[in-house]
């Protein structure tokens, strides 16, 4: 039922772990699960210089947050918030149907650290302008 890349990143996921006085934390939750995901951020001149997650979620989710944190490390914001949770998915050699709200999680935990790093910078980003952490989750 899951790949073997699914397997590796749940059983061995990257980037697990808080920072400290990161520049954008994001904590989203799937209401379809109760499960909860927490990122952080280090940013340096708009580049994610490093990130971490803390997941109190399933395998999926721990493994689509620990692909999603490999694919963004060292990328731009720009590039960062390009990143959907299909992308995710399918790095990971695709997820069952029913585990795909899991990845949505990773996606929108990005999503919700750099709107609190926009935030406490007075920065606006554009692609975030209606983006609403609190919201349901959304596939995309
Ligand atoms: Fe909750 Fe997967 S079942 S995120």
């Amino acid at each position: 039922m899951y790949s073997e890349k699914v397997m590796d990143h749940f059983s061995n996921p990257r980037n697990v772990g808080e920072i400290e006085n990161a520049d954008g934390v994001g904590q989203v939750g799937n209401p379809k699960c109760g499960d909860i995901m927490k990122m952080y951020l280090k940013i340096e001149d708009d580049v994610i210089v490093d990130i971490k997650f803390k997941t109190f979620g399933c395998g999926s989710a721990i493994a689509t947050s620990s692909m999603a944190t490999e694919l963004i490390k060292g990328k731009t914001i720009e590039e960062a918030l390009k990143l959907t949770n299909k992308a995710v998915a399918e790095a990971l050699g695709g997820l069952p149907p029913v585990k795909m709200h899991c990845s949505v999680l990773a996606e929108q935990a990005v999503k919700a650290a750099l709107l609190d790093y926009s935030k406490k910078n007075g920065i606006e980003i554009e692609q975030l302008k209606d983006f609403d952490p609190d919201e349901d989750v959304h596939e995309h």
